[in-house]
């Protein structure tokens, strides 16, 4: 069966089909695009969640600042690079630092410990996950070393970007950092959650047009599951399924997109990280975090991987990825074409 998405119809024809055999048909082109780009490979990504400490309310998310029963930490830059020494061992050549929206973490104070990382790992890439700063920001820690940034755009629609963000929060601020991020020369992650409150066909679509629009070299798709102390926290978790799609339409609007399978999904259900990689992703990010903070960095409830080392994960993940007849790849994974 041909799959054909290039005008907006059907993109939603995909979104909302209930008929098995297109869905097939569309996994089944994701998995062929995925590997026409990448073969067999899947790239590794150490994660390490520096911090939960976060000044943003968003009402989905279980570190928001108005939750009083999450137990704060934060890294220090010790810890971090002691994170990156276990990282390095294991093989990895890309770290993830991800931590919420925290004030301690100057543009002084990460460019110091970027400066570190990159000294000491000067072929790895490094990553940051650290949510909207000033473009004067970004570039100071881009100058630094850092080579990518995830920042996720969480909707595309205005109206329902204001139904899961306090006032103070704006889909046209998010953008902008988008769009400085990429100016500036990073590799740029979007992404959204599937299933969020407020969310219809509509937005999932809008969602699509605009990674169409800003061609992101990484896209982050998970399914919204809900932390009991937010205020979303008693809504439904998004549906395996429909991540998939989101995923797979991903897959073919961007052929050469890292595409993680995400934490989320594995959490969702057993397998839905391996159903990811059926799905055309091509990305797992196993967390090198210090165990006794991994509970800590609790976005939503019964998140998986808490209680298990790092070198726990790197198998589990190894394990994971051979089992769907793909193989590990623990390069840098840049995105193809790009000079490093
Ligand atoms: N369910 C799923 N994903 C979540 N995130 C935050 N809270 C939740 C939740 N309750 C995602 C957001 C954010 C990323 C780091 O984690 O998309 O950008
Ligand atoms: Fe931290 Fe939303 S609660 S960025």
């Amino acid at each position: 069966m041909q799959v054909d998405i290039s005008t907006d119809e059907q993109l939603l024809h995909y979104i909302v089909s209930e008929d098995p055999a297109e869905m097939e048909a569309l996994f089944q082109a994701a998995r062929e695009t995925r590997a026409r780009q990448f073969g067999r490979k899947v790239y590794f990504r150490g994660l390490i969640e520096f911090t939960n400490y976060c000044k943003n309310n968003c009402y989905y998310c279980g570190i928001r600042r108005g939750n009083q029963n999450v137990a704060r930490y934060r890294l220090t830059p010790e810890e971090i690079l002691d994170c990156c020494h276990r990282g390095d061992t294991l093989g990895y050549k890309t770290f993830v630092l991800q931590g919420g929206e925290d004030p301690w973490f100057t543009d002084a104070r990460m460019v110091e410990i970027i400066s570190a990382i990159r000294q000491e790992f000067p072929d790895h890439a490094i990553t940051l996950s650290m949510g909207e700063r000033s473009r004067e920001s970004y570039q100071a820690l881009y100058d630094a070393g850092a080579n990518r940034y995830l920042l996720r755009h969480e909707t595309a629609d205005a109206v329902h970007y204001s139904h899961l963000h306090p006032q103070e929060m704006s889909l046209s601020a998010r953008m902008q950092c988008l769009y400085a991020l990429k100016e500036i020369g990073y590799q740029v992650g979007a992404g959204f959650m599937v299933g969020s409150p407020f969310q219809t066909p509509e937005t999932l679509l809008e969602d699509l047009r605009f990674l169409r629009r800003l061609r992101p070299q990484m896209v982050g798709i998970g399914p919204f599951l809900p932390q009991g102390d937010t205020p979303f926290g008693q809504e439904p978790a998004g549906s395996l399924e429909l991540t998939l799609r989101m995923v797979a339409l991903c897959r073919l609007l961007l052929p050469k997109a890292l595409l993680p399978a995400t934490t989320a999904l594995g959490t969702l259900s057993p397998l839905g990280r391996e159903r990811a990689l059926q799905a055309g992703a091509n990305v797992v990010m196993p967390n090198l975090s210090p165990l006794g903070v991994r509970a800590q960095y609790a976005l939503y409830d019964n998140k998986i991987c808490t209680g298990d080392e790092a070198a726990e994960c790197r198998a589990c993940m190894e394990r994971r990825i051979l089992s769907q007849g793909f193989v590990p790849d623990l390069s840098r994974g840049d995105y193809p074409g790009i000079a490093q």
